[in-house]
């Protein structure tokens, strides 16, 4: 380790990734180890919850050892240890954390305790660390999806949010619906790829000038369309179907993140969260963007899906701010953007 370096470890156990990272001053990687629980989850059709608990449990060692070792840096080079204590599922959180407290207290460094949104938007920070304030994030996710306006490191301002399912979990409803394999919207993408986007259309909630979304409705009408398709024997394309249903997501999470960008007057939008990984939306907002003279920073896909080192970018700013967590740190499910 070079002198001067802040070198972090970041523990990710929020969902059903058990990731450990090491990353140097907020932006260098040296290690990001994702072991994925992904294959387990597949044959319940989701995750389940007391299942990630204990994988957690039986990977965290390993992932954390071989962090390390890929990093090539040894306990005494750590500057701080952080966790995501939120959102997530309670259990999975406790078992990052947990590890997270005992390593701080053991090698005496601080722990700085990470929201696992506010990670998501980091993510974008490891691809570009010179990016000029404000900002605005499309958060979009499994769990979550956001509009985020950032005047400043660690400031967040939600112009909108869902009202109902978010982006990712309507694509793993609908996928699951088409016997597709979870997670669904990787899944769905390759289907679309080849479908026809105007071939079936569903419906978009626009929601006034708003800039929250609602999914429910099109989860709805894409549920009874395939049962009214089998009701009446009639072979429906899933390439089309998947491509029309995904379209009718993107473009209004475009439509409204184009919109906020424009009247909070920024440079800059990321596009951050699992959803991200999606190669359609990322060029269609690209382009609609690029017309209005915004860039767009997104992630390589294996920084949109949950993963370590963004979260050991986050910890990087806190710890600059000298924001840290004592040892009475706690996991919060439901956390929002104000913790
Ligand atoms: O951020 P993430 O890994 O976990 C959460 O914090 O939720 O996001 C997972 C979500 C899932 O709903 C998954 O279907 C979706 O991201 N996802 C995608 C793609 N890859 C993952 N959705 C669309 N296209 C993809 N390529
Ligand atoms: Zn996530």
């Amino acid at each position: 380790m070079k002198k001067g370096e802040k070198v972090i470890l970041a523990l990710e156990t929020s969902c059903d990734e058990t990731s450990a990272a090491v990353v140097s001053n907020g932006s260098k990687i040296l290690a990001n180890v994702v072991s994925s629980q992904i294959r387990i989850h597949q044959r319940y059709g989701g995750v389940v919850p007391e299942i990630a608990s204990r994988k957690h449990m039986e990977n965290i060692n390993y992932v954390v050892k071989e962090a390390l070792e890929q990093a090539q840096c040894g306990p005494e080079d750590l500057d701080a240890v952080a966790v995501t204590y939120g959102p997530g599922l309670v259990g999975a959180l406790l078992v990052g954390l947990s590890f997270a407290k005992a390593a701080a207290y053991a090698l005496n460094i601080p722990l700085i305790g990470v929201n696992h949104l506010a990670a998501h938007i980091y993510s974008g920070f490891l691809v570009e660390k010179e990016v000029g304030f404000p900002i605005v994030s499309l958060v979009v996710s499994g769990g979550h999806t956001n509009i985020i306006h950032m005047p400043r490191h660690g400031h967040f301002e939600v112009l909108g949010q869902t009202r109902d399912d978010a982006a990712g979990e309507v694509l793993d409803k609908i996928a699951r619906a088409m016997g597709l394999k979870y997670p669904g919207g990787p899944e769905i993408e390759k289907l679309a790829q080849k479908g026809d986007p105007e071939r079936f259309e569903f419906p978009r909630a626009w929601l006034g000038n708003s800039y929250d979304f609602s999914f429910s409705g099109l989860k709805s009408s894409v549920l009874n369309f395939l049962h009214n398709a089998e009701q009446r024997g009639e072979e429906i394309s899933p390439r089309d179907a998947a491509a029309g249903f995904q379209e009718a997501i993107f473009e209004v999470l475009i439509h409204k993140t184009t919109g906020a960008a424009v009247e909070k007057r920024v440079d800059t939008v990321m596009l951050v969260g699992g959803v991200a990984a999606n190669k359609r939306l990322r060029s269609n907002l690209k382009e609609k963007l690029m017309r209005r003279g915004i860039r767009l920073i997104v992630p390589p896909i294996e920084l949109c899906t949950d993963n370590a080192a963004m979260v050991g970018c986050a910890a990087h700013y806190q710890y600059l701010e000298g924001r840290f967590s004592d040892l009475t740190l706690n996991a919060i499910p439901n956390l929002g953007f104000g913790g």
